[in-house]
């Protein structure tokens, strides 16, 4: 059977959940937010909604050991076959997959150029970025046709030999470059001015925003809505503390978002920059950080692009896995055959993405005043993962047997942990999410 040992497991979920969420966006959400105040109220939404749809997810996999569509239909009380279109999550990972490689892209640009000169301004820094993304599409392509070749292979190796195994490398290996950068980050003496700037809340600064904010980094950060998780505690044998494992990948990705924060900002403040940079803040305001630091300026730079290339590499092969599984488990299909078709696809909408933000095709790729990169984006995180999460939630409080779940929750934990999550989702997730759903649509 190709199933995943326990460890193995936790380190691909973990590698799943750590990626350019917690290294690149938790840090520039956290600067556009005012840091302290936001860092609170995420780890809040960590804690109450994040952890309790990871568990939802994990519990329905555990349970059915199934495709996404099969295992709703197994876990529901009626076994009514019109839960088989709970299989519309798989889509969701497949358009996050077709910008995340372009993304990515970027990152092994990035890589290269670390070698080369570093820009010395924001401005020189700002126009390098600014050209990659707008104009160099050749360049682009390749990069994207790297990353999806890369993920093709890993993922066409199955669970047991191609995504347990890089992520028993990768991972060991980025944990080791981020403690190495947080070593360096606590030698400077701006490295209690970022502690300081994380873990003061600043209660004036919480809103609204911040909230829905801390709310979709969230999910977005443990892999929620996509039915990755799902997927994944599908591959775990039913042996195993799922709600143990499921806590400390949580905690694993959790503790990687705030070192990645602690590093960045002790960066920015030594050199006096803004925290404020927003998505440009590792493509601009680093690069011309690390151009002061001669040598070593360099080394950290590549070690820093490549941590993001690692973590994000472990992510990927995450997004796709729900469609292989959907596609071998309910169809028949070869691996191979499932492969092909979902590559064929986040790679041709990686080249959509890309070319909508270049001068020539930008006019052609936008619509509405969003072009296809941020149209995959907001579709995505803004409507299919929220959408998924309340079907996640509503199915399991409404219909699916209680006694079901409490008796797979009490094999391995406490009833009143089982009654607290229980009551989690059935009442406070959804509410939360629905409000978070309403305002990105503009509605509230
Ligand atoms: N959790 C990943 C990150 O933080 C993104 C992701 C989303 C992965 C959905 C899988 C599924 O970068």
């Amino acid at each position: 059977m190709n199933h995943f040992s326990r460890i193995g497991f936790i380190l691909a979920a973990a590698g799943s959940a750590v990626g350019l969420g917690n290294i690149w966006k938790f840090p520039y959400i956290t600067g556009e937010y005012g840091g302290g105040a936001f860092v609170l109220v995420y780890l809040l939404a960590i804690v109450f909604i994040g952890l309790s749809v990871f568990l939802a997810e994990a519990v329905i996999g555990q349970n059915a050991q199934a495709d996404i569509a099969t295992a709703f239909i197994k876990t529901s009380k009626s076994k009514n076959k019109n839960w088989k279109f709970s299989g519309f999550m798989i889509i969701a990972g497949l358009i996050i997959l077709s910008f995340y490689s372009v993304v990515l892209g970027w990152i092994l640009n990035y890589i290269i150029t670390s070698f080369g000169d570093l820009p010395t301004t924001t401005e020189a820094a700002g126009q390098a970025f600014g050209d990659l993304i707008s104009k160099n599409i050749a360049g682009q392509i390749v990069f994207h046709t790297v990353i999806a070749g890369t993920v093709i292979f890993i993922v066409l190796k199955g669970i047991k030999d191609g995504i347990e195994k890089i992520n028993l490398i990768l991972m060991p290996l980025l944990g080791l470059i981020l403690i190495g950068l947080l070593i360096y980050a606590l030698t400077l003496d701006s490295f209690s001015d970022a502690l300081k700037y994380m873990f003061t809340p600043d209660f004036s600064k919480i809103n609204g925003d911040a909230l829905l904010a801390a709310l979709g980094q969230a999910f977005f950060t443990l892999s929620l809505g996509v039915g990755t998780i799902l997927t994944y505690s599908a591959s775990l044998p039913k042996k195993v503390n799922f709600v143990k494992s499921s806590v400390m990948v949580a905690i694993v990705d959790t503790a990687i978002a705030i070192i990645a924060g602690l590093i960045i900002f002790s960066f920015l403040f030594e050199a006096g920059a803004k925290s404020t940079g927003g998505p440009g803040l590792v493509f601009i305001s680093l690069p011309v950080i690390f151009s002061g630091w001669g040598v070593l300026g360099h080394i950290i730079s590549v070690a820093f692009f490549i941590a993001l290339v690692f973590a994000g590499i472990t992510s990927a092969v995450s997004m796709i896995e729900p469609s292989l599984k959907f596609f071998t488990d309910r169809f028949s299909m070869s691996r191979a055959k499932a492969t092909v078709i979902c590559g064929a696809f986040f790679y041709v909408f990686g080249i959509i993405a890309l070319l909508s933000m270049t001068g020539e095709f930008k006019p052609v790729l936008s619509a509405f005043g969003k072009n296809a990169f941020d149209w995959m984006d907001f579709i995505t995180s803004s409507i299919m993962m929220p959408l998924a999460a309340i079907v996640t939630c509503v199915f399991l409080g409404y219909f699916v047997d209680k006694e079901l779940l409490r008796r797979i929750f009490t094999a391995h934990v406490s009833e009143t942990v089982f009654n607290i999550w229980y009551n989690l989702i059935k009442f406070l997730v959804p509410i939360a999410i629905i409000i978070l759903f309403l305002n990105k649509l503009g509605i509230i």
